[in-house]
């Protein structure tokens, strides 16, 4: 079974994905695929990152993982691929959020982007378009470390990827923050 994490970059897909891999999950990080194979497409300067080829990536995903043990895709794309099985998006409040990408040393223009996109729903919205609801796990992270998130994944294992309300998409909003907060970053 094929399970993507997505989630706006600095959610914390990685973070939660090393303490699977600590549980002797398989873990692929779709960025680093992306890479070694070369499965770009080109460079976005404005917005200083690389366009993959998701065509490709798809490709390789099925080829190499179909029909294994639980495979977790970590990646802000792996939604996109039609060889997954099931979605786990991971949410965070936009104040938090903020805090996490920190670390990403970006320009300000890239830490407003992401959060905005956190805000208006970027992913999830992606993936409701791909991918059929019963497959789809929401997680809002805000108030969980790592740790926490990582039980929440292996409680959705426990439950067989069986729909759980409390993993519905659609419970979290922050759509009221557009209009508080300056997110430039
Ligand atoms: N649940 C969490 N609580 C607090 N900090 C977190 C959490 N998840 C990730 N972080 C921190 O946020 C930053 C970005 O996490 P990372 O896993 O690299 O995000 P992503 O892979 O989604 O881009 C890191 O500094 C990480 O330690
Ligand atoms: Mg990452």
């Amino acid at each position: 079974m094929i399970v993507a994490i997505t989630g706006t970059p600095g959610i914390g897909k990685t973070s939660v994905s090393e303490v699977l891999r600590k549980k002797e999950f398989d873990i692929v990080d779709l960025n680093k695929v992306a890479v070694e194979k070369q499965f770009l497409i080109g460079v976005d300067i404005d917005r200083d990152s690389k366009i993959v080829d998701v065509d490709k990536l798809n490709k390789y995903i099925e080829k190499n993982y179909d029909g294994k043990d639980i495979v977790f895709i970590d990646g802000h794309l792996s939604h996109l691929l039609n060889a997954v099985d099931k979605v786990i998006v991971l949410r965070c409040h936009p104040k938090i959020l903020k805090k996490r990408i920190t670390v990403k040393n970006w320009k300000k223009e890239k830490i407003r982007e992401n959060l905005e996109a956190e805000i208006l729903d970027v992913i999830l919205c992606e993936t409701a378009e791909k991918q059929s609801r019963e497959n789809v796990f929401e997680i809002d992270t805000t108030e969980k470390n790592v740790d926490d998130v990582a039980e929440c994944v292996l409680e959705i294992i426990k439950n067989n990827f069986e729909h759980m309300k409390k993993y519905n998409m659609g419970n979290i909003d922050w759509s009221e923050e557009i209009l508080k907060e300056d997110y430039g970053g």
